[in-house]
């Protein structure tokens, strides 16, 4: 059966890096007979011009019909000066919520060809490889009560709630475990519970999903300590699973260890395994235009949407392995280009990645 992708390239170099990630799908249908059909629509900025919003109904119509999409990115400065509610950043909070989008997988992958783009020592990352897995509807995010209040006094207090209910934990315990049954069949999961209340109940709910995955290891980490292993030794890691907040914050400081922006993918998933794919990179405005953003993280973002959502992994990894055959050929995009490479543009990367 045909199954659909819907296409929201969105604002500044996202137009660029979806045409690369367009030509790999495009490749695997001519070769590969992928069956898969995709349709274009507006997000964003691009949509905030075209329609006023930043999420017509149309285009959260197209995405609730399709089996995956694929996001490049969203906002720049044009739209800065427009109120908070109506960015092009609402467009993909609208999206998230609108498709009940409540897993978001980040991987941390360092291609070894890449091994000096990271901060830290070589030894320290090279082969590192982490799956993070955050909750991504619910915690401190969206619990009620929440706002700025004035007290009696005439002080002003601010307040959110941290809330999850046991059902909410299970379903992305669940998803992690499922994922570390693909991986390495080990899950940390993150958590506060020697201070807050709330986590505690996250870590019990946690060991409940684990009797029901007797080959996954499971260990538990409070927060600060995980901040703190992932820089000192961040290859103790297999799949991490936290909350939105924590999961927020560990996904950045992870990501930056392989020290490229332009490599890395995300997912954010349902229930029904339907997701929205996305590098973890924003619009980049600064280089927009100009040919030489790095398609790599997007097209890598096919690679997880063949995995997760098209149930085609061995094509996922016939793009992954392109993508290092590249990296091996030397070709770089000015982001993690160093000396003694081959400096390219964003086509350019394209084609190679198709070629490969
Ligand atoms: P950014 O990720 O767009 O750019 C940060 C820096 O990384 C820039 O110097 C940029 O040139 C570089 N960079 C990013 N992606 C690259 C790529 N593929 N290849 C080469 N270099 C790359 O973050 P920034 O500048 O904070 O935000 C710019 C706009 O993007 C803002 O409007 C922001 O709100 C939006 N944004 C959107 C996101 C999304 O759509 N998911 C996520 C983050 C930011
Ligand atoms: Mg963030």
């Amino acid at each position: 059966m045909t199954k659909k992708v819907l296409l929201l390239p969105g604002d500044g170099i996202g137009i660029e890096i979806v045409a690369e990630a367009v030509k790999v799908l495009q490749a695997l249908r001519n070769d590969y007979g992928l069956a898969v059909e995709t349709e274009t629509a507006l997000v964003g900025g691009a949509a905030i011009d075209a329609t006023g919003g930043p999420l017509p109904e149309e285009t959260l119509q197209l995405a609730r019909e399709a089996d995956a999409v694929l996001l490049g990115a969203v906002g720049g400065p044009k739209w800065e000066p427009l109120d908070i509610s109506i960015r092009p950043e609402k467009g993909l909070l609208g999206l998230r919520a609108g498709l009940g989008l409540f897993a978001n997988l980040r991987p941390a992958l360092l291609y070894p060809q890449l091994a000096s783009a990271s901060t830290l020592r070589p030894e320290v990352v090279a082969g590192l490889d982490i799956m993070i897995v955050r909750e991504l509807t619910g915690g401190i995010y969206f619990g009620q009560p929440r706002g700025i209040r004035t007290l009696e006094n005439g002080e002003r207090q601010g307040f959110n709630t941290l809330v999850y209910s046991e059902s909410e934990v299970e379903r992305i315990g669940r998803a992690a475990f499922d994922i570390a049954m693909k991986r390495n069949k080990r899950v940390c999961s993150v958590d506060k519970a020697n201070v807050l209340e709330c986590t505690e109940l996250w870590r019990e709910v946690m060991i409940r999903v684990a009797k029901d995955y007797p080959e996954v290891e499971l260990s538990h980490m409070y927060v600060d300590n995980a901040a703190m292993q992932l820089v000192r030794a961040p290859k103790q890691f297999d799949v991490m699973v936290t909350t939105n907040m924590f999961g927020d914050i560990l996904s950045d400081e992870a990501s930056m260890l392989t020290g490229s922006i332009g490599m890395l993918p995300s997912a954010s998933l349902d229930a029904d395994g339907k997701g929205m794919y996305e590098p973890i990179h924003g619009s980049a405005p600064d280089i927009a235009g100009q040919g030489v953003a790095n398609p790599l993280a997007t097209i890598l973002s096919v690679a997880m949407m063949l995995r997760y959502s098209l149930g085609e992994e061995a094509l996922a990894a016939r793009i992954e392995r392109a993508v290092s055959r590249v990296l091996d050929q030397g070709l770089r995009t000015a982001d993690i280009h160093t000396e003694g490479t081959t400096r390219v543009g964003t086509a350019r990367m394209g084609d190679a990645v198709v070629a490969a």
